[in-house]
C-alpha cells in the first residue's frame, strides 16, 4: 500500500493524513468544501512546524513530508488510492454515499476504511459491492498523539482486509486493538456513558463543574476531567453517541443526560463553539 485518501479535512481526517504521510504514504486530504481543505493543510503545517521546534522531527523530514501530502477537491482522485479512510460527518445516510461512490471508483483492491467512532461498520459496508474490504479504522483524537487505534470487522470483514490494516496501523507507529462491530466499539462504549454519568452529577448538584474534573484528574490519574474532555471531543458528538448506544442496545442506562441536550440544543458545543461546561477564547 503506498496511496491512501483520507475524507474529511476535520480535526479528525488531517490528524489520520498527518501520521500517514509522516509514516512515508502518499495521501490525498479530500474535503468538498475547500476552505475546510485549507484549513485542515494548515494545521498540518502548523503541527509539522511544532515537531521541529520541538526537535522531534527535521526541517527536511517535515519538507517531506508536506511534498507527500495532496490537498483533493475531487472524490475521483481515489481511483489512484490502496486505502480510503473516510473521516466525515457521523450521519449513516453520508456515509453510506460516499462509501457508495467510493467503490465506483477506486480499483477492485482498495480497502476501504471508516473512522466512524460508533456507527455500524456492517451497515456503512452494505453500501458497496466488497463488504469483505471495509472496516473500522477508529483514530483517537488528538490523533497524532494518540497511540490507539480501534480495527472494528464487521460481519463480513475478510481476514485478508483486517491483517493488511493491521499491518498498517504499526507502520504508523500506532497499537492496534481488535474490536467487533457492536454500538460504540469498545473506547466510546466506555467513555462515553462515563461523560454521560459526569454530566449527571453536574445536573444533580453533587459537585462544580471544576470539582468533577478536580476528582478523576487527580483521584484517578486522568489526563483531562470528563467534562473538559466532552468539551474537547464536542458536546453533539457525546449526545450521538450516547443515542447510538441508547438506541443500538435498548437499555436506558445509556439514557442521555437531559443537561446534555439542553446543551447541545443551546449551541453550547464545546471548545469548537467557544462554550461547552466551559468558556473558550
Ligand atoms: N493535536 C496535536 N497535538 C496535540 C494536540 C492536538 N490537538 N493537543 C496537544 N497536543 C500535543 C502537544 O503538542 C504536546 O506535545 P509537545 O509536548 O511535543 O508540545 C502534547 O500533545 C502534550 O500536550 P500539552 O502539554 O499541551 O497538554 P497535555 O499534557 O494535557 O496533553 C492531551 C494534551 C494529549 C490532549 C491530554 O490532555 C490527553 O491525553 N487528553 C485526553 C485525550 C483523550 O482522552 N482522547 C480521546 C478522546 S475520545 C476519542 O477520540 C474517540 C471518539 O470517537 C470520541
Amino acid at each position: 500500500m503506498n496511496t491512501i485518501m483520507v475524507i474529511g479535512a476535520g480535526q479528525m481526517g488531517s490528524g489520520i493524513a498527518q501520521v500517514f504521510a509522516q509514516s512515508g504514504y502518499h495521501v490525498y486530504l479530500n474535503d468538498m468544501n475547500e476552505s475546510a481543505l485549507e484549513k485542515g493543510m494548515k494545521n498540518i503545517e502548523k503541527l509539522l512546524n511544532r515537531a521541529v521546534d520541538k526537535g522531534r522531527m527535521t526541517e527536511d523530514e517535515k519538507t517531506a513530508t508536506i511534498r507527500r501530502l495532496s490537498p483533493s477537491i475531487n472524490l475521483q482522485d481515489a481511483k489512484n488510492c490502496d486505502l480510503v479512510v473516510e473521516a466525515v460527518i457521523e450521519n449513516m445516510d453520508v456515509k453510506m454515499s460516499v462509501f457508495k461512490h467510493l467503490d465506483e471508483i477506486t480499483p477492485a483492491h482498495t480497502i476501504l476504511a471508516s473512522n466512524t467512532s460508533s456507527l455500524r461498520i456492517t451497515e456503512i459496508a452494505s453500501a458497496t459491492n466488497r463488504p469483505d474490504q471495509v472496516i473500522g479504522m477508529h483514530f483517537m483524537n488528538p490523533v497524532p498523539v494518540m497511540k490507539l487505534v480501534e480495527i472494528i470487522r464487521g460481519l463480513q470483514t475478510s481476514e485478508e482486509t483486517y491483517q493488511a490494516i493491521e499491518d498498517i496501523t504499526r507502520k504508523l507507529a500506532k497499537t492496534p486493538v481488535e474490536v467487533n462491530d457492536f454500538p460504540g466499539f469498545v473506547s466510546n462504549r466506555i467513555l462515553v456513558p462515563m461523560i454521560n454519568e459526569a454530566i449527571y452529577t453536574l445536573y444533580e448538584g453533587v459537585a462544580t463543574v471544576e470539582d468533577i474534573d478536580r476528582v478523576m484528574k487527580l483521584g484517578m490519574n486522568h489526563p483531562m476531567g470528563p467534562l473538559q474532555l466532552a468539551d474537547f471531543i464536542g458536546l453533539d458528538t457525546c449526545l450521538y453517541i450516547m443515542e447510538v448506544l441508547h438506541e443500538g442496545f435498548g437499555d436506558s442506562k445509556y439514557r442521555p443526560c437531559p443537561l446534555l441536550r439542553n446543551y447541545v440544543k443551546a449551541g453550547w458545543l464545546g471548545k469548537k463553539s467557544g462554550r461547552g461546561f466551559y468558556q473558550y477564547d
